[in-house]
Order: C-alpha cells, then structure tokens, then sequence
C-alpha cells in the first residue's frame, strides 16, 4: 500500500492504463488513495471479512474525483475551454473543482431543490455556472445532451467514457491493497457509471494475472428509485438519497453487464433500511457518509439475511461520499442527540444526573 505523502493522484499512479496522451500536462487534486477500513464489528457479526472503502475521502468528498481528474485533463489535452455536466450534486462539485484548477468554464445543471447543501454549496464557491432545472436529474441530464450538440462544451457526465477509465483506479486500489481480489462488492447505483468503471477495473486486473478470480458485484438502488431492478423507467423517482435519485440511468445496460457476468445482483433497499444504515456508519463505525452511500451496508444487510453471502468471504462496501455534503440529513436523523440546557451549572448537573444517570466523583 501506497503512503499518503508519495501519492501523486489517479492519473499518475496508473497512467498506463490510461486512454491518456503521456506527454500532455493532467489536472489532478492526488485524488485517489482512500482508506479501506476494516469493520471488526461487521465482519464478527456476518462472518465475514467486511471493508469500507471511503471514497468521501477524496478532495471534494466523493468518488466522482477519481474520473473527473481524467476527463477535464482530456478535454483540455483536445482544446475544449468549456465543460457541462448534469448532477445530483457530486458531479457538479468535482467538475466545478477540477475545472477552477484546470482554468476551464464550467456549467452544471441540477434539479431544482433537489440536491444537498454542501455540494451546492462547492460549485458555487468553485465558479461553476449553477443552472437550476425545474425537473429531475433525468430532465437536466437530457438537456446537457442537446446543448453539447450544439455548443462546444465538453460533456463530462459518466456517459463520457473517461470519467469511466478514472473510475476504475478504485478497483485497482483495492486489489493493490488486498493482494487480491475481493469476493464481493456492494456499492450504490444511480446511472450506474461506478459500478461499470469498478468492474472493468477488475476486469482488466485479471486480464493482465494481478489477480486470479474477479468478485461478485451487488449493485443497490433505492427502493423509489429503482428502474433498473423494476425493468422500467421510473417517471418521478423518490429517496431521501438524493444522489441516486435517477428514474432512467444512463448506463443501464452497463449496469446489467456487470452484474450478470459478475454473478452478482442488482436489488433495492427501502429509504428506511438506508437511514438504518447510515445510522450504524456513524453510530458504530465512526464513519460519517452521504445517505446514498449507505445503500452499500443497507444491500449487505438484506443480502446477508437472505443467506446470499457465503461465510468467510471477503467483502467490500464502496462508500461513495461524505456525510458532510449533506448536513441537513445528518441532523434531521440524530436530533434527538441534540440537548439544550440554561445557561447555569444547575441544569448542566440535573442533565448529567438526571437523564444521563453519570456517576459523582467520590472527592466531590
Ligand atoms: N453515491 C453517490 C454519493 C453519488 O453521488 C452517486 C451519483 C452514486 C452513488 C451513484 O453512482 O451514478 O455512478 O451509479 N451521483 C451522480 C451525481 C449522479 O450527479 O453526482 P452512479
């Protein structure tokens, strides 16, 4: 395992397997390099070997990062001085990041209301062009199509295969960790871009023997948002995990592929089982992600219950931003953690007796 303070970012770490040109300068942000933590506590209860790999530990707090790197160092490497993407809020924050760095205009498109807090507020402070759709993701993503026909501007949505090739690096990350392949990973799916990248990663892994047996991918939707488990699109999607909130992704094909030669699955897990989840991140695990993220614990929960999970396997849960991009979630789940008091030591000491029954010092 690589140490943090010779990391030099996605790009210049696995160039050669990258649709690069070499001799081209790359914006980077050393991207990449996220911890995969081991879970004590999940792998005792399952029997199981469980990692997180935290992907909210990129420089703007998501995976998205990993591909964004790759696709604005493209498109400036082809002359392009504008880029546009449609976004649930990770995208945009990425994009608008690495374009201020890589001196480039940005434009994102969100849906009207719909995305949170923090993410809105790194596009903003990044210089993007905010443009708010009245529509879904699916809407603004469909809008972006047909502006990038007529303008240039350089798309760099996960449609755009670069953002795929970035992506990918995970996958190697996590072998060049492990020493090899996991058996299975469970990961979050909106328009499906992570789980194609992180299986094609795998894929070539294996296709040059670094590793001799590829994993399982588990691909989890929300429940109101699950056209890909449903078989059809999903006009109005709802979730409180607004990331995925897609009614018609835009890899879904992709999305079948790498389930089906994985041997893996592509199921749903209801808004309240992804809150349980992001509940048990961060209550027991320490481990503050994004609503979204936690559909990857939520999947392992239902899978392992089912009995899908063989015991002793290795298992790793992509957890795909950071709980800080969306404070409103966090606090509207935990307020009963929050206390107010007067301000006197009588109500302090009539709380910590009282409700929390702590115990005096004896000198006191
Ligand atoms: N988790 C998070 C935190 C995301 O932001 C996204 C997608 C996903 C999971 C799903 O990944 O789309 O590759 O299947 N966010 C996109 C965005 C749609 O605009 O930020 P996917």
């Amino acid at each position: 395992m690589k140490k943090r303070n010779d990391w030099k970012g996605v790009i210049n770490e696995y160039i050669d397997f990258l649709p690069l040109d070499k001799k081209g300068s790359f914006i980077t942000l050393l991207e990449g390099n996220t911890h995969l933590i081991f879970s004590e506590k999940l792998s005792k209860k399952f029997n199981l070997n469980v990692y997180y790999k935290f992907e909210g530990l990129n420089p703007t707090g998501s995976f998205k990062d990993r591909g964004m790197c790759v696709v604005i160092s493209k498109m400036i490497q082809d002359g392009y001085n504008a880029v546009i993407c449609a976004s649930t809020g990770n995208t945009a924050a990425s994009c608008a990041a690495y374009s201020a760095k890589g001196n480039l205009k940005s434009f994102v498109l969100i849906p009207e209301g719909k995305i949170a807090l923090g993410k809105l507020s790194q596009s903003i402070i990044h210089g993007a062009k905010v443009i708010e759709v009245k529509g879904n993701f699916d809407d603004a993503l469909k809008i972006v199509k047909e502006v990038t026909t007529l303008f240039k501007i350089g798309l760099v949505n996960s449609i755009n295969p670069f953002r795929i090739e970035g992506q990918k690096t995970g996958a190697f990350e996590i072998v060049d960790e492990l020493n090899e392949s996991p058996d299975y990973i469970f990961i979050p799916v909106g328009n499906g871009g992570n789980i194609t990248s992180y299986w094609k990663g795998f894929k070539e892994y294996f296709n040059i023997k670094r590793i001799d047996k590829l994993p399982k991918m588990y691909g989890w939707q929300a429940e109101g948002a699950a056209p890909i488990v449903l078989g059809k699109v999903v006009e109005n999607p709802e979730t409180f995990a607004t990331a995925i909130r897609i009614g018609n992704p835009a890899r879904w094909k992709d999305v079948l592929n790498a389930v089906q030669e994985s041997n893996g699955k592509i199921d749903m897990v209801s808004d309240e089982k992804i809150r349980e989840a992001y509940e048990i991140l961060a209550f027991e695990e320490g481990i503050f992600c994004e609503p979204s993220s936690a559909a990857s614990l939520a999947g392992l929960i239902k899978a392992n219950e089912r009995g899908e999970i063989k015991k002793g396997s290795t298992v790793v849960l992509i957890l795909t931003g950071h709980g800080l991009k969306d404070p409103d979630s966090a606090t509207k789940s935990s307020n009963k953690n929050l206390i107010k008091i007067d301000k006197n030591l009588k109500s302090a000491i009539e709380y910590f007796e009282e409700v929390e029954k702590v115990e005096r010092k004896n000198s006191y």
